[in-house]
């Protein structure tokens, strides 16, 4: 949402340096939209009112353009909405053609072109200043900075994000030498950059440099993260765009509609990188430069199955097994995005409470590749939101259920993650799946998931594997179901 309010700032200047009535009331109207974006944001926390939450805070940023329109120079308003009905159209497009699974990248580059927004708002005000002459407040001027090396910083790092997750850069931590050392020395020197450019009244060549400066620390530090991790990286990519549009607010008149709107997102962007990180029990420190993981593959690791067995079942036999059930736990994970499956999860399950089993869903916090995967998928295939239950509350009702049915979640249900101290996912938190009576597993071999470890669930004496594509396996399952 800053994005749009960057680029609308300064392509429509104001009328006039003096406060007009309209002004005034264009300040008010930035008032409401923050209320707005706020009780939004409020109403994001959870499923149920997620999609009220998005209306408000849209209602807001149209509150905020129409207000920006209201004081703004005449002249300029046709520019914009050019403008506007081009990169909607743009952007729309981009969002139809997009598969779910393609999502993580997708909002890795509406991160990066939220940073590029500010970094060429703040660029765009240095050349009116420089062109039209007396340059800008020095407080102005190192807003100016600030917001460059943020949005670049955002932009580089944001790019490299994209291109990890869809494949076009690898996956692997590609590590850098004396990493700290090099990132540490180019923010200093853009740092310093900044402060020369106020006290050189707003020289060219300092800027120059930050612009420079920041597009290669977006790159030193993104390349070192594995593809696992990369959602952690986008989400806090996600906060210094926000960083960037709050302090272009700054420049552009103390825009308040930015400066809000941009703090927002800092904020939650920040919260939701930590709220990542304690789903993984890991620190932010140890995603950024411990070079975990490998490439984002499914399925590609070695599976260690010497003296173990593993006993599996095919359609008919886990039809039999649900339709005695009488409370189902439904555990989804990064397979069901792949197989697209959710449509095929609901039939299942809206023909097993026809025959009185009761249908719950536990949805672990990084299931999938990120974060709200499940959920938005889940709410894409009309469940209910009051099935679904988070990580505490599925683990609380898990050994009351007969059955678990696991649909192409992998590290999220590895029991190695509660005792194993060896393996990578120790301390994470995870589905007890192995706690119910029965456990199937949907999914198309014994291979590794995200994290590139072994699974014990595949063996343990309650799990059944169901070979195959999760979407086939569940389509089969219910037509099973049917002649039983
Ligand atoms: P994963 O552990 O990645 O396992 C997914 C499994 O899906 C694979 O083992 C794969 O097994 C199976 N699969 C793939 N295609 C399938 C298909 N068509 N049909 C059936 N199964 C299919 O997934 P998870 O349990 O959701 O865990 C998520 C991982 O991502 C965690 O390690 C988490 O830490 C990491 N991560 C997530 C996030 C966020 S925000 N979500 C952020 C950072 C890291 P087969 O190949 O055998 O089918």
């Amino acid at each position: 949402m800053t994005h749009l309010a960057t680029m609308l700032a300064t392509a429509i200047p104001a009328a006039s340096a003096q406060s007009t009535p309209a002004e005034t009331v264009r300040d008010v109207a930035y008032l409401v939209a923050a209320f707005l974006f706020i009780f939004g944001l409020k109403k994001l926390r959870s499923p149920k009112t997620a999609r009220h939450g998005n209306a408000l805070a849209a209602t807001g940023m149209l509150v905020a353009i129409l207000a920006t329109y209201l004081a703004a120079d005449p002249g300029a308003i046709w520019w914009a909405i050019a403008t506007m009905i081009l990169g909607s159209g743009i952007g729309a497009a981009l969002a139809w053609r997009v598969q779910m699974t393609q999502m993580p990248q997708m909002v890795a580059m509406f991160n990066g072109f939220g940073g590029l927004a500010s970094a060429l708002v703040v660029g765009g005000e240095w050349m009116k200043a420089a062109f039209e002459g007396g340059l800008a407040r020095p407080d102005a001027l190192a807003m100016i900075g600030v917001s460059a090396l943020i949005g670049c910083v955002t932009f580089s790092g944001s790019v490299v994000a994209a291109g990890k997750l869809h494949g076009a850069i690898s996956g692997k931590p590609i590590k850098i030498p004396a990493q700290l050392v090099v990132n540490g020395a180019c923010l200093s020197l853009a740092i310093l950059c900044i402060v020369l450019m106020v006290t050189t009244g707003g020289a060219w060549w300092p800027l120059a440099l930050v612009i420079v400066l920041a597009l290669g620390l977006g790159v030193t530090l993104t390349l070192p993260i594995g593809g696992a991790d990369m959602p952690v990286m986008v989400s806090l990519l996600n906060s210094y765009s926000g960083l960037a549009a709050a302090a272009a607010g700054f420049v552009v008149d103390y825009n308040k509609a930015l400066i809000v709107s941009g703090a927002l997102v800092g904020a939650s962007g920040l919260i939701l990188t930590a709220i990542m990180c304690k789903a993984m029990n890991r620190s932010l420190a140890n995603v950024l430069f411990a070079g975990v993981g490998t490439a984002d593959s499914t399925g590609s690791a070695g599976v260690s199955v010497e003296g173990k067995t593993v006993k599996s079942a095919d359609a008919d036999d886990a039809a039999i097994i649900l339709d005695a059930a009488q409370r189902l736990m439904i555990v989804p994970g990064y397979g069901m995005a792949v197989a697209q499956a959710q449509h095929a999860v609901r039939e299942l399950a809206d023909a097993l409470q026809e025959r009185g089993v009761t249908v719950m869903y536990g949805v672990h916090p990084v299931a999938g590749r990120m974060p709200g995967h499940m959920n938005v998928l889940l709410a894409e295939a009309d469940i209910p939101y009051e099935q679904l239950l988070d990580l505490d509350q599925a683990n609380s009702e898990i050994d009351t259920c007969d059955v678990a049915m696991v649909i192409g979640a992998n590290d999220v249900v590895n029991p190695a993650a509660r005792h194993d101290q060896s393996s990578p996912i120790f301390g994470m938190p995870i589905l007890d799946v192995d706690k119910a009576g029965t456990c199937f597993v949907l999914k198309r071999s014994l291979g590794a998931g995200y994290a590139g470890v072994d699974n014990e669930l595949f063996f343990g004496d309650r799990t059944l594997m169901v070979f195959g594509d999760a979407k086939q396996t569940l389509q089969a399952i219910l037509a099973a179901l049917k002649v039983l």
